[in-house]
């Protein structure tokens, strides 16, 4: 392939038209900044050319730079292409459909025109991979919307549809679907003769204005949350757009590429790279076959209208596919349904949503009173109490209405996918489809392998997560699957380390600072401290040599539930979720320690936060070490979107690679030879060690 086989440049009607064509997503790779150069040299040099267009062939205009080369030596700069467009003598029309992000969103800007489909995306999503645009998007989109619009598109990295775009001027015209090519040449050939060329760059209406407005340095710097402000790509942009503001359009342009490099192969920037392809690998299941095309889910069923059942029935609503939910009761059915208005009511409240999209979305929603009414549905969810023989009894009257080649999912956290799947003569079908708690916003959907699911099943599972918004990633069945698997340890470490003598808000705190939204024993509160007390008494009758949790045990004892009884780790003020340190916990926790006679110490941060992760990376091996997950990397894909772990730390496990596996080894058998049995060391962590190797690169071993 010549270097711009990706560019193809042809005239049509007097308008020299240049199109990406870079699959899948049109990035800018090797060849297609210089192709585009090459391409507007020929134009503005051949007088039967009056105007070009840039357009995209395929899914979409321009996904931006190619992530795959940075870090890399790039050749050509996308700042050089955008250049050579604003530099062009004729004009340069923008056609975008589909998504125009990043360094497409900055070539767009650089044209001198831009129209844009109904349904086109655009954004500067650099912040989300540690990094600003680099482009003169920071200097151009500044002179063109002012810097607050500018700071917080790019400070944000949100995407805008294509009205937004057009009511902030980005874009100028919105043109219908199907004939987007015809369109930007007829639209070409309109502006042809216009002079001078509109160039965003030499704009300086907003600058101006910026420059008088006293309130301005102030108002950027609060427009930066609290989360922004700890991460350096957001604060580089609020740097990059006060130099839009201060200083003239090239020297702007200096400093943006000086903020770039600075954040390119920053910490924060590799891990969030990694982040992102981590995620997409996680889409990737090993051995499926490469002609079968899962068919997507167009109705579904959910059976159990609790509170999961209904966050998973709003997922289906809010992507347009209709769902019935059954109950085994009129009056829990009501209650579902209710619950389910009250989430829709409250983010029409928030103004997250509009009460025509409210209503849309509920006439989605079909309670049903009758297994008959399901049959037909593609899927099926099952998300009753987690009782064994709940669920039994719910996969035998699947198994008598579902349609053949229906998937059979259920959302168990905890029950072995075999114990269902045993209860149908199509266990291939059966698989698990396990949410996380508030299923409507949490990102992560564990799709479980049984024994017997079939490849396709799994592939199709994998999809529907994907088609409901999720980032899906694949586990075996076994005991709380990868994820909850893999984040237990962390909590008894956690619960263990307080009987030696830490407390939970100076660990909470380690886990903030760390990056975490709330410590564990904060999310403790939220979720209820008897969630867990009934199965770790249920684990403590049957394996004699379970490690007790004495100090959460006595809490739940003494009614210390968590939020809802306003006192659990912390103590809670009425109608009030701010946590308070307690004394009474204190003297709990001393209490007990005293019965067990442990002896007290103290704890660095350091080593609370070594204590916590590296239990949980010698588990995350451990399923590895079981073939219970594909990859090191999904488990970092788990923790970031089923607990919160901080995205620019890359993940459990690519956080550990950080550590190095060789450390992370000897302080597990140094803390196995201190604490026993449940540190002991991961034969695939002890490989990965004595090699030098990555835990994020870890493959299923069996
Ligand atoms: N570079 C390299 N590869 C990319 C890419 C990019 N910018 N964007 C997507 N891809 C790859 C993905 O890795 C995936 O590859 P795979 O099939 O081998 O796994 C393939 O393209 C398809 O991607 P998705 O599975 O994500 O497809 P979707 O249709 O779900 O999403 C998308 C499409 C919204 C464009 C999404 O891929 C995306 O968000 N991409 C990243 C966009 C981005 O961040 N752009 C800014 C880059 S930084 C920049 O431009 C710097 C500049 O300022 C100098």
């Amino acid at each position: 392939m010549s270097e711009t086989q990706s560019v193809r440049y042809e005239v049509v009607d007097k308008i020299g038209v240049i199109t990406i064509d870079n699959p899948p997503v049109n990035a800018l790779g090797p060849g297609v900044r210089e192709g585009i150069i090459e391409a507007l040299e020929r134009g503005n040099g051949d007088a039967g050319v009056e105007a070009f267009v840039l357009i995209g062939s395929g899914r979409n205009f321009i996904a931006g730079a190619d992530v795959r080369q940075f870090g890399k030596t790039r050749p050509v700069g996308t700042r050089v292409s955008a250049a050579a467009i604003d530099d062009s003598a004729k004009p340069v029309v923008a056609a975008i459909h589909g998504y125009a992000l990043g360094g497409g969103l900055e070539h767009a800007l650089a044209c001198h025109y831009r129209i844009a489909t109904p349904g086109a995306r655009l954004g500067l999503p650099e912040v989300t991979l540690g990094i600003i645009p680099g482009g003169g998007g920071t200097q151009r989109l500044t002179r063109l919307v002012g810097p607050r619009v500018a700071l917080d598109l790019i400070a944000s990295g949100r995407q805008m549809s294509a009205d937004e775009a057009r009511r902030l001027g980005i874009v100028d015209e919105i043109v219908p679907d199907g004939d987007l090519r015809g369109a930007a040449v007829r639209y070409a050939k309109g502006v042809a003769a216009r002079r001078p060329l509109p160039r965003v760059r030499d704009r300086t209406d907003h600058v101006l204005e910026a420059r008088g407005d006293a309130d301005l340095a102030e108002a950027l710097a609060a427009s930066l949350g609290a989360k922004a402000r700890k991460l350096q790509a957001p604060r580089a942009a609020l740097e990059a757009v006060r130099a839009a503001v201060s200083s003239d359009f090239d020297e702007g342009v200096q400093i943006e590429q000086q903020l770039f490099e600075k954040l390119e192969n920053a910490d924060e920037a590799k891990a969030l790279r990694y982040a992102f392809f981590a995620e997409r690998e996680a889409g990737k299941i090993p051995g499926a076959p490469e002609s079968f095309k899962p068919p997507p889910v167009k109705s579904a069923a959910v059976i159990g209208a609790g509170t999961m059942g209904g966050g998973i029935a709003i997922c289906f609503a809010d992507v347009g596919i209709p769902v019935k939910v059954l109950d085994a009761t009129a009056e829990g059915l009501e209650r579902g349904m209710q619950r389910i208005r009250e989430t829709y009511a409250v983010r029409v409240k928030r103004k997250s949503l509009t009460q025509a999209q409210m209503d849309e979305r509920l006439a989605l929603i079909h309670p049903v009173d009758s297994y008959d009414a399901i049959g037909d549905c593609d899927a099926v969810i099952e998300a009753v109490f987690e009782r064994i023989d709940l669920k039994k009894d719910v996969f035998n009257r699947l198994e008598a209405v579902m349609k053949p080649g229906a998937l059979l999912l259920t959302n168990s956290s905890a029950i072995d996918i075999n114990v269902m799947a045993g209860e149908t003569s199509r266990p291939q079908d059966v698989a698990g489809a396990h949410f996380f708690a508030p299923a409507n916003v949490m990102k992560l959907c564990e799709i479980v392998r049984g024994d017997q699911s079939s490849i396709e099943t799994i592939v199709r599972a994998v999809k529907m997560g994907r088609d409901l918004g999720k980032i899906s990633v694949v586990a075996g069945t076994c005991d709380g699957f990868a994820a909850n698997r893999s984040r237990a340890p962390l909590v008894t470490e956690a619960m263990l380390m307080l009987e030696e003598g830490a407390l939970p808000e100076q660990i909470d705190k380690v886990m903030v600072d760390f990056g975490y939204p709330m410590g564990p024993f904060a999310v403790s509160d939220l979720s209820g401290l008897d969630v867990s007390y009934d199965t770790r008494k249920r684990r403590a009758a049957a394996d004699p040599n379970f490690r007790k949790l004495h100090v959460p045990d006595r809490m739940v004892e003494l009614g210390r539930k968590g939020q809802k009884t306003r006192a659990g780790w912390y103590r809670y003020e009425e109608g009030d979720r701010t946590p308070h340190p307690d004394e009474a916990v204190k003297r709990i926790i001393a209490e007990v320690a005293r019965e067990l006679g442990t002896p007290q110490r103290s704890f660095t941060d350091e080593e609370i936060l070594k204590r916590l992760l590296f239990a949980s990376v010698n588990e995350a091996c451990k399923i590895l070490e079981d073939g219970k997950a594909y990859r090191g990397s999904d488990i970092d894909v788990m923790w970031l979107h089923g607990f919160g772990f901080p995205r620019h730390r890359g993940g459990l496990m690519f956080w550990a690679d950080g550590v190095g596996a060789r450390e992370v080894h000897r302080q597990v058998a140094e803390w196995h030879e201190r604490y026993g049995r449940r540190w002991t060391p991961s034969r695939l962590l002890a490989e990965i060690a004595g090699r030098d190797g990555q835990l994020r690169d870890a493959r299923a071993q069996a």
